[in-house]
């Protein structure tokens, strides 16, 4: 077999890193191998995202970037959801992609490629690309390999896939399709086969993660979230199980009975909540108010007293007022996040949201933007300092800048900076905190011993 080097850029959510991780998987038996730059690639793909306009545009500088690289025989090609969106705008706008598709179709990808290949071969040159962007009868997870090529001590598995809630901003449910959740026994099979190489930590993987309703291993019946992890728990070598990202509507006390009973599932929850006002949520069509909410992290807090929450907003929604504002900032000091994303809203194409009149102009979603980042990044640090001085189990995950230093994460999903060597990386030890900035913590080892 011929040795070909890979380049994979990835952009947008953590989906798209599986699903990036997947398809290195599927070409590895093609003989293609990773390598870090897209100069001296035999194949080049980039993974997109078209969740805001500035994830969509960077693919087209990107690819301009990419096209003094691309010789005879570099494969150039479009994944991931601005494939699915806009396939047949890239090859008009580049020409000299070979391939265009989208994130239900990549294990055709050696098709594709073999086409590709007949096609350079036969010297046809641009304009012939190959475009499949279906929403196929089978699932993809049925074609990807069994094993990951590449595993560290902590990987993703994706469980379910795809959105039918329809929210009036959202890409979501037409760049990645229905709502479809995995059986059972193929998600525990592919954590059993991680767990035995080593991954102590799992994060489970779906745009509406705890909508999860999956066939029971003896095929009769459903289970949801809170079932599956438990049933992953009981996978010998597995420390840590986490999921993202969930939906308000979709919470129930299986997956709330789970945080209190199964010391696998770690104290943490990305819980998107966008707006604080109900008059925004009707209008996101979010179908839950602030209250549900509300009333939902308390039940959550009731059950397990110190999870750290976690959430995704967006300023500047079509209407929005300085008083629905207001009550988003007023629903942040109320909840307390441990961590949190936020956005200008970014009209997009083909969603409900961008037909709306009384769109908010840039100055206001800036200045918005700008003051609950800010309230944000108050309570983040706040967070972080009340975590000094005590010792939690950090999962050594990354090798740090410096040689004897590692980098890991807590129970609560904040960055931790330590001084160890380099033959703990993949260990769960216990750490004293002994300071915090915003956005880490630094701490020393105090046992050897794992978790
Ligand atoms: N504009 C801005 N932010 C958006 N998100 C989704 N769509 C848009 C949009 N059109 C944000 C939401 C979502 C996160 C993944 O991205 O907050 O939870
Ligand atoms: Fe971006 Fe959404 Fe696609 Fe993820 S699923 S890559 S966030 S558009």
């Amino acid at each position: 077999m011929i040795e070909k080097n890979l380049y994979i850029k990835t952009y947008g959510c953590q989906m798209n890193v599986y699903d990036s991780e997947r398809m290195a998987d599927i070409l590895k038996p093609l003989g293609y191998t990773l390598i870090d730059t897209p100069a001296g690639a035999d194949m080049v793909i980039l993974n997109t995202c078209h969740i805001r306009e500035k994830a969509e545009e960077k693919v087209y500088s990107d690819l301009g970037r990419i096209r003094p690289h691309k010789d005879e025989k570099m494969i150039l090609a479009v994944a991931g959801c601005v494939g699915q969106a806009e396939g047949a705008e890239i090859m008009r706008r580049a020409p000299y992609v070979d391939i265009v598709l989208g994130p239900q179709t990549y294990h055709r990808l050696p098709e594709m490629i073999a086409r590709a290949q007949r096609s350079k071969d036969k010297k046809e040159g641009p304009g012939r690309g190959i475009l499949d962007v279906e929403f196929p009868i089978e699932s993809k997870f049925d074609h990807l390999p069994q094993e990951h090529t590449t595993v560290g001590p902590s990987a993703f598995v994706a469980i379910q896939e795809g959105c039918d809630k329809f929210c009036t901003f959202c890409v979501v449910p037409y760049t990645r399709g229905a709502e479809y959740s995995r059986p059972i026994s193929a998600i525990h099979e592919e954590a059993s086969r991680l767990v035995k190489r080593g991954v102590k930590e799992i994060t489970l993987l779906g745009q509406n993660v705890n909508a999860y309703h999956g066939l029971s291993p003896h095929g009769e019946g459903e289970w949801g979230l809170g079932q599956l992890m438990a049933h992953l728990a009981t996978l010998e070598g597995l420390f840590r199980i986490r999921y993202m990202t969930s939906h308000p509507r979709d919470m129930d006390e299986g997956l709330m009975m789970a945080h209190r009973d199964i010391p696998q599932v770690m104290p943490f929850m990305h819980l998107p909540v966008q707006s604080g006002s109900d008059r925004i949520l009707e209008v996101m069509n979010r179908k839950h108010t602030r209250k549900h909410y509300l009333d939902i992290i308390e039940k959550m807090r009731k059950h397990c007293p110190d999870i750290a929450l976690s959430s995704d907003f967006i300023v500047g929604f079509p209407g929005e007022s300085e008083q629905d504002f207001q009550d988003t900032l007023n629903l942040v000091r109320e909840v307390g996040y441990g961590q949190a994303y936020s956005f200008k809203y970014s009209p997009r194409i083909g969603t409900p949201g961008a037909l709306l009149e009384d769109q908010i102009p840039e100055e206001i979603k800036s200045e918005r933007l700008g003051r609950l980042q800010e309230l944000l990044f108050t309570q983040q640090k706040a967070f972080n300092e009340s975590c000094v001085g005590k010792s939690m189990p950090v999962l050594f995950d990354r090798r740090g800048k410096r040689e004897g230093q590692l980098l890991g994460k807590t129970p609560y999903a904040q960055s931790v900076y330590v001084e160890a060597p380099a033959r703990l990386y993949g260990e769960c030890l216990e750490v004293k905190i002994e300071k915090a900035s915003s956005n880490s913590l630094t701490g020393i080892v105090v046992t050897t011993e794992s978790e």
